[in-house]
This record gives structure tokens, sequence and C-alpha cells, in this order.
């Protein structure tokens, strides 16, 4: 079955989210473009939230927020137990995000990427398994705030 993927952004990661929905749909996945639908100011939240609710849900495996940071966006969606969102603003931190951190959230700082390295980024968070063994043990604790030392 195909994946669906929902994307959001604020007017500031706009141009850039319906560029990625475009080559996320070229790439054969099923997009669910979760808005903002123009450049007029809006507050990141009202768009992080919503698809932050699907990931933890389990209603979607992964999902791609942007705005112009990623940090307003990766602060929202953190907030929702299982998710796991990374700012990546290189192939590399992308591909770190999912070999050590299971990121399952990836935010892209939109007024710092070209939209070349955007994708790039977001095809190397796609394709980038989760490594597993010693991180398996890392990523869990991160929701044990009870026993944390
Ligand atoms: C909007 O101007 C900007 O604050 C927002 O896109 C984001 O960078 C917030 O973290």
């Amino acid at each position: 079955m195909t994946e669906r993927i929902p994307i959001a952004s604020d007017h500031a990661g706009f141009e850039l989210k319906e560029k990625l929905a475009a080559h996320l749909a070229a790439l054969g996945y099923d997009v669910e473009n979760l808005g903002t639908s123009s450049e007029a100011s809006t507050d990141y939240p009202d768009y992080a939230h919503p698809l932050a609710r699907e990931v933890s849900d389990g209603q979607a495996r992964r999902g791609v927020l942007l705005c112009g940071t990623g940090l307003g966006m990766s602060y929202t969606a953190n907030r929702y137990p299982h998710v796991r969102a990374a700012v990546a603003w290189t192939p590399e931190i992308a591909e770190l995000a999912r070999r050590h951190n299971d990121a399952n959230v990836l935010v892209v700082p939109a007024r710092f990427v070209s939209e070349e390295s955007a994708r790039q980024i977001l095809e190397t968070w796609l394709n980038t398994p989760f490594d597993g063994g010693r991180h398996e043990r890392r990523v869990e604790k991160i929701e044990r705030t009870e026993e944390a030392p």
C-alpha cells in the first residue's frame, strides 16, 4: 500500500513545503498537505499540532514540517508522545537523526536551506533506517520522565 505522508508548514515554509510535497508525490508517496496554503502570516503551532497528533496516534508513520528555523515546529511536535521531531539542515544531520534517534518527523528550517539541499535532506531521512542496538535503549529512555536520574 502507498504510504501516506502528512506535510505542513507555516508561511515561512510555505514555498518550500509545496516543492517538497510535489517531490514526495513524484517519489510515489500519498501526500497529505495539511497547509498552510499561502504566504499569509500564520502561527506554526496550528500546523504542527494536527500533524504531530497523526504521528503520535499512529495514523501516519512519519511526517514532514517546515518553518523558518525549524524550531517552533519541533518544540510543538515534540510535546506529543512517541513523536521524535528532528530539525535537519544537512543530509548528514538527517541521516544521524534516523540512524541514532529514529526521528519520525523531519523538520526543515526553510529559511536556511536551498531547495536542492532540502530535497537531499528529505530523501536521506526517507531512506535511512534506524540503527537500533544501543540507540534503541536511548530512544526508549526519552519518554521515561518518571524514572529519570
Ligand atoms: C515566522 O516568522 C518564524 O518565527 C517561524 O517560521 C519559525 O521560524 C518559528 O520557529
